[in-house]
């Protein structure tokens, strides 16, 4: 038996596994630059979740999985997963994004970060994913973040609780605009900031100040843009700083490995 480290997330500090799960690969090409990426089957699918939440089925926390309007099938897939595991669902902690489509016949990812964008694709992710518990503008600039009207709605959501959602937060990729962002104090209103674990290793200045506003951290893409080395390595230089986020994983095929890495993290 495994158990997986959790963290403390939030304002009611919830308990969250440290390990979260992304989902790009459910639902189209990824990543980008792999050829022989086959859309995985429902049943593929099943497996994988099921494993996981097998994994951790002793522990008492929520297992964070990460998703996004613009992951191709993603949020449909897991909707569906969860349609005949209510059990599973109340220990799922989801999270998608807005602001960012996908065209499946084109690939090309346009984006769109106006209130009545937010307002729609918010409805189509709910209707695929039934609850909703965190809600990120995906690819955000500094225009978005200065548009009182978008922040004003993502507010209202999180107040009345629409779909659930308890946290919204920023996804940002781009250390310049993180920076940007940090220095023109747009940052005031999120619960949880998503960057790449690149940033986050280059960056301790910015990630002390952040944590400082109260602002919880999740992180993505360890291994693709994660830095030189191993797996392994790249995993064991990130856990260092445990307890301060979530790590999301984007394996498809090295599901025990990555848990063996949080496991064993000093
Ligand atoms: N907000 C954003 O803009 C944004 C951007 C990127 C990602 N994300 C989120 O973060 C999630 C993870 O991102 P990612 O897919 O780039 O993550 P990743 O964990 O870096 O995975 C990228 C690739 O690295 C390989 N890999 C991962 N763990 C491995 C291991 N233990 N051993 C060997 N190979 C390993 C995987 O190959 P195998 O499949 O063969 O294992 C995978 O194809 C996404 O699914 C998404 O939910 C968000």
């Amino acid at each position: 038996m495994v158990n997986l480290p959790t963290i403390r997330f939030g304002r009611e500090g919830l308990r969250l596994f440290a390990l979260g799960i992304g989902t790009t690969w459910f639902g189209r090409h990824w990543p980008p630059d792999n050829p022989s990426y086959k859309l995985p089957t429902d049943e593929e699918i099943e497996v994988y979740l099921d494993r996981i939440f097998t994994t951790v089925k002793h522990q008492d926390a929520f297992l964070m999985i990460d998703t996004a309007a613009s992951y191709g099938y993603s949020e449909e897939k897991i909707g569906s997963y969860f349609k005949n595991r209510q059990e599973l669902f109340k220990k799922a902690f989801i999270a998608t994004k807005w602001g960012e489509e996908f065209n499946i016949d084109t690939g090309m990812t346009p984006l769109d970060h106006s209130r009545e964008h937010l307002i729609q694709s918010f409805k189509r992710s709910l209707e695929h994913l039934k609850r909703i518990d965190l809600l990120y503008i995906h690819r955000t600039s500094i225009e978005v973040l200065s548009d009182l009207e978008v922040i004003e709605e993502l507010k209202k959501i999180r107040e009345c609780n629409r779909g659930s959602v308890r946290y919204i937060g920023v996804s940002i990729s781009n250390e310049d605009i993180l920076q940007k962002a940090v220095q023109k104090n747009l940052l005031n209103w999120p619960d949880v900031l998503q960057i790449p674990a690149s940033i986050f290793l280059k960056r301790p200045d910015l990630m002390d100040t952040i944590c400082d506003r109260g602002i919880n951290i999740v992180l993505n893409s360890p291994v693709r843009r994660g830095g030189s080395g191993s797996p392994e390595e790249i995993y064991s230089e990130i856990l260092q700083h445990k307890g301060r986020f979530v790590l999301l994983t984007g394996t498809r095929r090295h599901l025990e490995d990555t848990i063996g890495y949080f496991c064993s993290a000093k």
